[in-house]
């Protein structure tokens, strides 16, 4: 690939790369500047991309509608039916025309803009979050706190090195308020010499067992690790290099979540697209979190 990628030196003026694309069906034309940008780790903005309601879906702008034990509502690619919801049928029934709505126009986003990505891209979830974020999550374990910098790594879902691509798009009359911090590999550096060996037997028990989806391997042992320690170090939140960006209404934007140092800070009403995509689509492959953990470790950890 000749393109040439600019590394983040700053992420005060880097780390949000705007994108002026404005329909969820944009004429199919490789955008190879916005694919380096968002594979060397930045956020996609994309300030004039509005993900509109139908008349009859403007009443789910709603905080009651989501089940007080979780934080959205949900469909999986694996599953069929809608999850964390308290409505009626028929109003479940409208909820996840909605969200399969998005689903199909975040897939048909992603495929305009980075064809490279099409054949072996997978949505996994949608989710809408319908309540404040920020609010109570101080009452939540530290580890599940998201208003801490982090990189997305879920203790029982590992991905064995498949890629989180996420699509976010803020439907409510609030900008969504998010710190995004340090480029991954500083932030790896930062945090490497605190993380033990991985534990084989142990992953393999934890899968057996059926606590873990997948087998965690050595990549995401790491990844769960930086997530942690990053979460935990309160100094770090405070002291590491971050820039504070408010996505206003009407705007989404794009990122590699396991790469993006992210914390969500205020906002309400936002939907969410989890797609998961190989290492070998990628057209940066080196600028990975597993390549530059595995530079920085010296060994393979797939
Ligand atoms: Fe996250």
């Amino acid at each position: 690939m000749a393109q040439s990628l600019h590394r983040m030196e700053s992420v005060k003026d880097q780390a949000i790369v705007p994108l002026p694309v404005e329909s969820w069906r944009p004429p199919p034309a490789a955008a190879m500047d916005a694919q380096a940008a968002l594979e060397n780790g930045r956020v996609l903005y994309c300030p004039a991309l509005q993900f509109r309601l139908e008349n009859n879906e403007l009443r789910y702008l709603d905080a009651s509608y989501s089940d007080a034990r979780r934080k959205s509502i949900y469909i999986r690619a694996d599953r069929a039916g809608l999850f964390g919801c308290d409505a009626s049928e028929a109003e479940q029934r409208e909820l996840l025309g909605l969200l399969k709505r998005f689903e199909a126009s975040s897939m048909a986003l992603l495929g305009a803009l980075f064809p490279g990505y099409v054949e072996q891209m997978r949505a996994v979830g949608t989710s809408y979050r319908p309540r404040p974020t920020g609010t109570g999550d101080a009452a939540l374990s530290w580890r599940k706190d998201d208003t801490r910098l982090h990189v997305d790594a879920f203790p029982s879902n590992p991905t064995q090195g498949l890629r989180i691509l996420r699509v976010f798009s803020n439907i409510g009359t609030e900008p969504r308020i998010w710190r995004v911090g340090e480029p991954f590999e500083r932030m790896a550096q930062h945090f490497l010499a605190k993380i033990p060996e991985p534990r084989p037997l142990l992953a393999k028990l934890l899968h057996t067992f059926g606590i873990t989806k997948r087998t965690r391997s050595a990549y995401d042992h790491y990844m769960l690790y930086l997530h942690d320690l990053a979460k935990a170090d309160l100094a770090y939140q405070r002291d590491s290099e971050q820039v504070t960006f408010a996505f206003p209404p009407a705007s989404a934007w794009i990122c590699f979540s396991d790469q993006v140092m992210h914390a969500a800070m205020s906002g309400q009403f936002m939907l969410e697209q989890t797609v998961h995509l190989p290492q070998a689509a990628l057209a940066f492959p080196n600028e990975s979190p597993l390549a530059v953990l595995e530079r920085l470790t010296a060994r393979k950890l797939l």
